[in-house]
């Protein structure tokens, strides 16, 4: 563990300032009442950056981000930065800080809290007790693949090109996170990937399946085409542990997953990067939910997604496992007790508005550390 907790924070665009504010509370109390101090530095990130600097991702983030322990983001993004070049959009400050920090496992974990599984769209006996870990590669794939562009043909028409390309390197060391991962679970690594169409998958099952064969033969390994998972996911999302898989489908499999625990505003996630010499793992954390830009600053925000990253932080970064728990009890409490932020709503519990259920988080941690 770091000797003094150097964090950065990143707040960004739309709700990300509103639900780290609930945040910085958590990290006061913290301070106040368990002392343990954090070194906190607020930073620039996305369309809030472009307008300040002229970059979604100007170098004082990444000098700020580099010279920290671990890095707590918000949200980027908004319809007013649309129409910029992509190279502009407030969603290249986060793709940059995790290409930059070589952030490569992309941790999402979709759990279903008891009192909150009736707000699945799914019926209670298919999510109730859920709890996948999608592990997502996040720094190659389609996202970074050369050559990309939009060029100008001769006949007058454009033409769009991306490229999905992987190496046995970036393969490997995405599923060692995973295999890892699902031996502190319940020891099943689904691979997910479209080997049926895609060279850059055939080499992915390759690669995944010669790891399994060599270093982890203990845990269970299954190969699922892409498609199908997104099936089985709203069939029977039960029989998943650890998913692994590629960038983009994990962008699209890691929503999907989301909406299984009734909103995406329940849920953290936590991108790392490989262990230095000395062991020490870089991290960022954010919520899976964007800026939301259709509900920013009317206090509606769901601050859980938010609070439940800064409890990853607190586990994988700073070994600080007494108050991640603590955390998640209080975020499991104020559930049972029947409080709801909007976007989770239910008959018959009572709305609170992004600041209530701060209040009421901290009320709780503050009945637990009493
Ligand atoms: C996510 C988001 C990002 C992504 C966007 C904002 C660039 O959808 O973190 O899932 O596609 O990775
Ligand atoms: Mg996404």
């Amino acid at each position: 563990m770091a000797a003094n907790r150097k964090l950065l924070i990143l707040p960004g665009d739309g709700i990300g300032p509103e639900v780290m504010t609930e945040v910085r509370r958590i990290i006061d109390w913290m301070d106040a009442r368990r002392g343990v101090g954090f070194d906190v530095t607020e930073g620039l990130v996305g369309g809030v950056a472009y307008e300040a600097t002229g970059s979604p991702f100007p170098d004082e983030t990444l000098e700020a981000a580099l010279a920290s322990d671990a890095v707590l983001f918000g949200a980027v993004g908004g319809p007013q930065w649309d129409g910029l070049d992509f190279s502009l959009r407030p969603e290249r400050g986060l793709l940059g800080l995790r290409k930059e920090l070589e952030l490569f496992a992309n941790l999402r974990p979709a759990v279903v809290f008891e009192a909150l599984a009736d707000a699945s769209s799914l019926k209670r006996e298919l999510v109730a007790g859920l709890d996948i870990m999608i592990v997502r590669e996040l720094t190659g794939g389609i996202y970074f693949g050369e050559p990309r562009g939009i060029e100008q043909l001769a006949d007058g028409s454009r033409r769009g090109v991306n490229t999905e390309v992987y190496t046995t390197g970036e393969i490997r060391r995405v599923a060692r996170v995973a295999f890892e991962l699902a031996r502190k679970r319940r020891g099943l690594v689904h691979s997910v990937e479209k080997s049926n169409v895609l060279e850059s998958s055939q080499l992915w099952r390759d690669e995944v399946t010669r790891l399994h064969g060599e270093e982890y033969a203990d845990v269970e390994l299954r190969h699922m085409l892409a498609d199908n998972a997104a099936m089985q996911l709203v069939r029977e999302p039960k029989q998943f542990d650890v998913m692994v898989t590629t960038n983009l489908f994990g962008d699209i499999l890691s929503d999907c997953a989301a909406m299984l625990t009734g909103s995406l505003g329940m849920l953290p996630s936590a991108s790392l990067g490989a262990p230095d010499p000395a062991g020490f793992i870089r991290g960022l954390y954010e919520p899976v939910h964007g800026s939301a830009p259709d509900i920013t600053g009317q206090g509606l925000a769901n601050p859980l997604a938010e609070i439940l990253s800064f409890a990853m932080l607190l586990r994988y970064s700073f070994d600080m496992t007494d108050e991640a728990e603590l955390i998640d009890a209080a975020v499991s409490a104020v559930l049972a007790g029947g409080l709801r932020t909007a976007d989770i709503m239910q008959p018959g519990m009572a709305k609170v508005s992004t600041t209530g259920m701060g209040d009421a988080i901290l009320a709780e941690l503050d009945k637990r550390a009493a």
